[in-house]
């Protein structure tokens, strides 16, 4: 069959493993999945009500144009509908920017172990990715982002994960405005700050992207409601950002991108802000109950501003991982983010995240008694 080189090279994404895959692997009646940072909490009532409404709509395409959605999302980020696009999930818009930027052997610029569909995108269309190392607190190091731009000012888009996926490392106000300032005077390049987890984020120096915005037009801001909101299923994502840039996206986007439940879903979500509070207070007290238990292990893991931690197991992740599986307990390897010996754990329920620390401690004693 005829492929393309590039597309021959490609590894495909890995999610996270399946509720029914591992049951039926191990034969086990119960399983934890804490691999894919989704919601514990579920969905909001509003939206569950919303969505019962629409069903009887369904048999007519859905708004091209997301009107209401953009009409919400612009009175929130006090910006007009053409400065927003919405997408299948922010997975597809990520898409998107590279098809609509970037052409056969353009670069890209991103750091090793973040968010990994900016790669398979960009190899998919034939998009050279210079990556660079992250730095010793595991966060995007922005140093070697602004000396790479020094070697070359020919970089179409460069993703910024913050927080960043695997890690859950953020960068401050202070280390966005330097790659802004770095870029602020090349005409060809926009700088994509992907907030997946910003409702997570509970540090006070983490930059006001869309104030950034404004000052800056080369910055795209990516944002998704998979996460706080857990319409993970239903995929909406959105950007804001210049209304050439949301223009030139709009050209190649299919009209009928975003579903209407999914529409009518993510409205619903943003009235709820009940919701979302009850979602930040579960994940923080998973978090801070996840520290807890990893210093009692003597395990190190990196403080997150995310809804996961990353970890150290000291041993092959895939070893460990494994033994937790065969206990019903999914987490998530990043060996394809060069971390070999880490694992990441999403937070979960409170019984949840118990399982999952006690499978944790039980698997790294015995490891750690062999050795
Ligand atoms: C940093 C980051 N960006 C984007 C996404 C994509 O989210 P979605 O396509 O569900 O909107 C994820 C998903 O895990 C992510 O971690």
């Amino acid at each position: 069959m005829l492929v393309s080189k590039n597309i021959l090279g490609l590894v495909p994404y890995k999610p996270g493993k399946s509720i029914a895959a591992t049951k039926k692997e191990h034969n086990l009646d119960k399983v934890y999945k804490l691999a894919s940072n989704e919601s514990p909490v579920g969905l909001s009532e509003k939206v569950k009500q919303a969505l019962k409404q629409e069903v009887e709509n369904l048999h007519r395409y859905p708004d091209p144009n997301c009107t209401q959605l953009k009409d919400l999302l612009a009175k929130k980020y006090d910006v007009t509908p053409e400065e927003i696009v919405v997408g299948n999930g922010s997975n597809e818009l990520i898409d998107l920017l590279i098809r609509t930027f970037c052409v056969d052997n353009d670069r890209l610029l991103t750091s090793e172990s973040s968010f990994i569909a900016y790669k398979i995108c960009a190899t998919a269309a034939n998009i050279h990715v210079d990556e660079v190392p992250l730095n010793d607190q595991m966060q995007l190091d922005i140093n070697s982002f602004v000396n790479k731009l020094s070697e070359s000012s020919d970089y179409k888009l460069i993703f910024v994960a913050n927080p960043n996926n695997p890690t859950g490392t953020y960068l401050p106000e202070s280390k966005i405005v330097e790659l802004l300032e770095a870029t602020k005077d090349l005409q060809n390049t926009l700088v994509v700050l992907d907030e997946a987890y910003n409702d997570f984020v509970r540090a006070k120096d983490f930059p006001n992207s869309q104030k950034l915005q404004k000052k800056y037009p080369q910055v795209v801001i990516l944002k998704t409601l998979s996460k706080v909101f857990g319409l993970a299923g239903l995929r909406v994502g959105y950007i804001i950002a210049d209304k050439m840039v949301c223009n030139y996206i709009n050209r190649i986007r299919n009209p009928f991108n975003v579903n209407h439940l999914a529409q009518v879903a993510a409205i619903a979500a943003f009235e709820d802000t009940e919701f979302l509070e009850r979602a930040q207070a579960v994940n923080w007290q998973g978090l801070d109950y996840f520290y807890n238990e990893f210093e009692k292990m003597e395990v190190t893991y990196w403080p997150s501003q995310a809804n996961f931690v990353l970890f150290d197991t000291g041993f092959d992740s895939q070893v460990v991982f494994d033994k937790l599986l065969k206990k019903g307990v999914i987490t998530r390897p990043v060996k394809p983010y060069k971390l070999m010996t880490h694992l990441r754990v999403s937070v979960g329920t409170g019984e949840e995240n118990q399982v999952a620390m006690q499978e944790i401690k039980k698997v790294l004693n015995e490891l750690r008694s062999h050795n």
